[in-house]
């Protein structure tokens, strides 16, 4: 393949269509507006030509989908029937709906009786089971297994804002704030130690150094590596910057030295796991995650990796976002123009980014609003650390409370309270 610099055009064409639909230098992205082709099958034709004359052709063949889906449930093709049969039919909206809500395109189904025996048979597991918990009586109450227990809901109570750091890098969770987030993820403060990222070439080779990449590669590029569990178009990396090895970014080294660790959001003590499926159905408005499955098992053999040499039970300096203060008035209009001077060039005058290159900020392809990004105190952090990252920390604090409060004034989707474990 010939080098970007040397191309003097790049023309799309669309289907038979001879005059492209775009035409211009590379690299650029250009939108291509689906609603204005019909549905159905078409083909995307992209030519390069270099400035020594030769071209390079690549097609693209793809479905449009505008219309609404059709769903029928009591009559399947093929099916031989008699007499009168209940068929039931659902129609819902397409992809172009900005606030697109997968409830409503179920279409009801009866439930079939096997079913129902499954559920009676689990729900009678599940209630001997439950039943057996109970069983260690209050008079068991003070032996050191169940004492244990009673002390760390005590701590979490007591949980008071930690002093910060000496780097004024604070554990995220210390960020004082009026808002139910961040969740503690510890009732008593872990140490902090100085951490730098292991060496790539120190992944091992075989199945677990293999588990380890794929665990890097679903971090650094999620919609492509975990595709099935994202539906929006962030990535890990987008908050957690260089696949998780920045300190003041969010850093995911050191996580599993501190997990399972008590949430203040599930009020219970969480396993990593826990917090890692968090963040897809918050962050990436997605799925829960199955915990037995390799994505899952590659994610966290690649935090345990960029963990090595953190001391069980310690976290690292820079966990989380460095601390910002609140200033006493934030102010989203002025945020608005931060926002066109500092942010817009990357992230779009719409907020929607750019597809591949700068992650959308909001709209129906950016974080729900369950996620923590979707708080102002945490976004503030975030960016006043790390935007824009040509300059990161060129920002007041002024200046980024205030475009986040900017940023929070406009719509993206909302978090589905199905996919909420606690
Ligand atoms: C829209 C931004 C965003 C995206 C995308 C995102 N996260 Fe997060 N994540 C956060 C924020 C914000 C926090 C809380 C940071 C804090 O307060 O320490 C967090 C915290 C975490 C933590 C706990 C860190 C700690 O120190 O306790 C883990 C683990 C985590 N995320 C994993 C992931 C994984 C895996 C993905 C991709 C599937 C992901 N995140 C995608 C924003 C995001
Ligand atoms: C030069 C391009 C550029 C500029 C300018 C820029 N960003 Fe970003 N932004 C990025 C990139 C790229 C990422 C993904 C993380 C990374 O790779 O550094 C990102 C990530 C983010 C995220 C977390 C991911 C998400 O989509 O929510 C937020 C929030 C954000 N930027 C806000 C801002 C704000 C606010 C400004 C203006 C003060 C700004 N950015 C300016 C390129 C930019």
């Amino acid at each position: 393949m010939s080098d970007a610099r040397d191309l003097t055009r790049i023309d799309v064409f669309l289907d038979e269509d001879p005059s492209p639909v775009a035409s211009f230098r590379p690299p650029e992205a250009f939108e291509l507006d689906t609603t204005k082709i019909s549905d159905g099958p078409h083909k995307l034709t992209i030519r390069a030509i270099d400035n020594k004359g030769s071209v390079s052709v690549r097609e693209i063949r793809f479905e449009v989908h505008n219309g609404p889906g059709i769903d029928v449930v009591g009559l399947r093709p093929g099916d031989v029937v008699e007499g009168k049969i209940p068929v039931l039919v659902n129609a819902y909206a397409g992809t172009s709906e900005e606030n697109w809500e997968p409830r409503r395109a179920e279409t009801p189904a009866p439930v079939p009786t096997w079913a129902w025996v499954l559920f009676l048979a689990v729900t009678a597991w599940a209630m001997f089971y439950w039943a057996e918990d109970l069983r260690p009586g209050p008079e068991f109450a003070n032996t050191p297994t169940y004492a244990s227990a009673a002390r760390i809901a005590k701590a979490a109570e007591l949980q008071a804002p930690v002093s910060a750091n000496p780097a004024s890098v604070r554990p995220a969770e210390g960020i004082a704030s009026s808002s139910s987030y961040p969740p503690p993820a510890n009732a008593s403060q872990p140490a902090a130690v100085s951490w730098h990222p292991p060496e790539l070439s120190s992944i091992h080779s075989g199945p677990e150094g293999d588990s380890v990449r794929l665990g890097r590669n679903i971090i650094a590029e999620t919609t492509k590596c975990a595709a099935r569990y994202v539906a929006n178009d962030m990535k890990c990396g987008d908050c957690h910057l260089n696949a998780g090895t920045l300190a003041g970014a969010s850093a995911l080294a050191g996580v599993t030295t501190v997990f399972p660790a008590y949430s203040q959001r599930a009020k219970r003590v969480i396993s990593i796991e826990e917090r890692i499926e968090e963040c897809f159905v918050r962050s990436e408005n997605g799925k829960p995650l199955p915990y037995g499955g390799p994505e899952m098992a590659a994610i966290v053999a690649y935090m345990t990796w960029l963990s090595q040499g953190v001391p069980v039970g310690s976290t690292i300096q820079g966990r989380g976002f460095p601390e910002v203060n609140r200033p006493s008035h934030v102010d989203p209009q002025h945020g608005a123009n931060v926002y066109a001077d500092k942010c817009s060039a990357c992230h779009g005058s719409d907020g929607r980014g750019v597809p591949g290159a700068f992650p959308p900020l909001w709209g129906a392809r950016s974080f729900s609003d369950g996620a923590g990004m979707s708080h102002v105190e945490k976004m503030a952090a975030f960016v006043k650390a790390n935007m824009p990252p040509t300059a990161p920390g060129s920002l007041s604090a002024q200046d980024a409370f205030d475009v986040a409060a900017f940023v929070e004034t406009k719509p993206r989707p909302k978090f589905n309270p199905r996919y909420s474990r606690y």
